[in-house]
């Protein structure tokens, strides 16, 4: 059963209420929620009093996906404020095993789920080490930062390689893909072996209801 996470990076603030209540209706089961710093990707987003008005208006599981220089400070920050799943980058660790595993084994003492992901540029082999210590694996299919951007169809190989290590290795790790999905690039990430699916401008460019079920 595929998981939808409608990023909330594109819903419409002017009708915040109703827009929420569309996403209750519909097939969603997450939030995805992008904190972006301004440094680590070129945009400013939200901050952990919006995750804790999320958490206030919505049951759904708060998915947060950390762009951040500091994602070992801001994993604090956001699971004080209500987050479920904290996903961060490799790149912002320099990619060095020993903060990677530092800070997955801080979020799990945390009791919180923890994700992995890196940008389109960074090799998916980054990722296998660790795919027996995470809840997650997150592929960007678009270049972290914006909503609205083109699916990036390289982003298939990478999917295909963490399906084949996590079958191979049995582990639980999710894969989880965000950027440019659609009613046609959700089939080819459904195919390549994605579990979780983030859709931003997508979803929240209409009928809600009908672009959430069309993911499924
Ligand atoms: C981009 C974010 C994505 C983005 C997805 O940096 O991580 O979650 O909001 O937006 P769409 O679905 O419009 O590509
Ligand atoms: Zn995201």
């Amino acid at each position: 059963m595929t998981i939808i996470a409608p990023s909330v990076l594109s819903l419409d603030y002017s009708r915040f209420s109703e827009q929420i209540a569309d996403l209750h209706r519909s097939k969603a089961q997450w939030l995805h929620f992008d904190v972006m710093d301004g440094h680590f990707v070129p945009n400013l987003t939200f901050g952990p009093d919006i995750l804790k008005a999320f958490r206030k208006a919505s049951h759904l599981f708060m998915d947060v996906h950390l762009m951040v220089d500091d994602p070992d400070y801001f994993s604090d920050v956001f699971i004080d404020a209500g987050a479920q799943m904290i996903t961060f980058h490799t790149e912002a660790l320099n990619d060095d095993p020993v903060r990677i595993s530092a800070l997955i084994d801080k979020i799990k003492a945390r009791h919180v789920k923890v994700g992995l992901t890196i940008k389109p540029k960074t090799p998916v082999d980054i990722l296998l080490p660790y795919i027996t210590e995470v809840d997650m694996l997150l592929i960007m299919s678009v270049e972290p930062g914006f909503g609205g951007q083109a699916f990036m169809p390289q982003s298939l190989d990478k999917i295909a390689v963490l399906r084949k290590a996590i079958d191979q290795t049995g582990a639980h790790a999710l894969i989880q893909v965000d950027g440019g999905i659609n009613g046609h690039t959700a089939t080819l990430v459904k195919d390549a072996g994605a579990d979780v699916l983030v859709a931003g401008s997508y979803i929240f460019s209409g009928n809600i209801v009908a672009a959430v079920e069309s993911l499924c």
